[in-house]
Formats: C-alpha cells, structure tokens, sequence
C-alpha cells in the first residue's frame, strides 16, 4: 500500500494542477465585459498558490521526504537539488506574478503581454516539477525509504490540510477566499 504522505502529495498537486488549468483558461478567455471578476478570481488563485503550496506543501517535501531520498538513492540527488531550487524561488515566483497581474489591472493592456507570458511560463514550470515528484522521486522513495522513514514522513504530512483537494473539513478562515474562486473561475475547479 502506498505510504499516506504520497496520497496527500498526489491529492495536493492534483488540486495544483486543476487551479493551474483553470488560471490558463480564464487568461484564454481574458477579461471580457467583466473585468472586476477578473481580476479579482486571478488574484485569488495567486494568493492560494501562494497560501498552501509555497507555505505548506514544497517545506514538508524539502524537509523532510527529499534529504532521505537523496541520501539513500543518490542517483536522484540531482534533480532534487533541481527541485528545492524550485521550492527555495517559488514564493518570489508566485509575488512576482501577483505584481504583474496588479500592475495589468491597474495600468491597462501594456501589461497583458508581460503578465500573460509569465503566468504561461510559471504554469508549464510548475506541472513539470509536479510530474517530475511523481515519476522520479516517489518510485526511488519507494524503493529505499524503511518503515520508520515512512511513520515519520505520513505524520508530518498528516497535518498538511489542502481545502481545495476536497478531502478535508474547510478552515473557516479560507471560506471566504474558496467562494471566491469556486462560484467565478472555469471547472474543473469551479462553477464559472
Ligand atoms: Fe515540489
Ligand atoms: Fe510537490
């Protein structure tokens, strides 16, 4: 059976991947007769990508599940330098495109291009990374991590609760932030 803290990894980045798609057809779509709702589901999105993957996702993999892999399996120990690279520039990735997408908002259509460019890059990136944690990185864990490894990864994780995997009872505090992007961005995340 598969250790749970790869479940909860999967689950997460197949929410991840659902927002990235849903961010790449409102940005297909553009701003038509709405561009308030626009802006504002956009800005969201970054926001949660910012909230749960940089904040609570790329630490516990960087801490803890990758130092074992690379130690026991060294042939990955490559790639996930390659990959906590990607963890360590996330953040400052994610602002950067929150400032974009602002400064599209608020100093009009000379900044579509740049923003729309760079929320393309980052989407293709970040899937790549994802795909990367699945076929390279979780067959070598598998493959050199003890039970006891795994005890001490599944509980870390454990307390790792995406909302948006649907998995888990809603934080109160993010109600307001899942409304917004549920009820007005395009499925397969949302009703718009
Ligand atoms: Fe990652
Ligand atoms: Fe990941």
């Amino acid at each position: 059976m598969e250790p749970s803290s790869l479940h909860i990894i999967r689950d997460e980045h197949a929410a991840l991947a659902a927002m990235l798609h849903a961010l790449g057809m409102m940005l297909e779509r553009g701003p038509g007769s709405d561009p308030a709702g626009f802006f504002d589901v956009l800005g969201a999105m970054l926001f949660y990508i910012d909230e749960f993957p940089e904040r609570l996702h790329h630490p516990k993999e960087t801490q803890l599940l990758f130092p074992k892999v690379a130690q026991l399996a060294p042939q990955t120990r490559e790639l996930i330098d390659r990959l906590d690279h990607d963890h360590a520039h996330g953040e400052t990735s994610v602002r950067a495109l929150q400032h974009q997408l602002m400064a599209w908002e608020l100093l009009g259509e000379s900044r579509r291009r740049a923003f729309d460019e760079a929320a393309k890059r980052y989407c293709s990136f970040y899937l790549e990374h994802m795909r990367l944690e699945e076929s390279v990185v979780f067959p070598a864990a598998l493959a050199v991590l003890a039970p006891g490894d795994w005890q001490e990864i599944d509980a870390a994780f454990a307390t790792n609760c995406d909302p948006l995997t649907g998995k888990y009872p809603r934080d109160p505090v993010y109600d307001k932030l899942f409304t917004r992007i549920v009820t007005r961005a395009p499925a397969p995340i949302g009703l718009g």
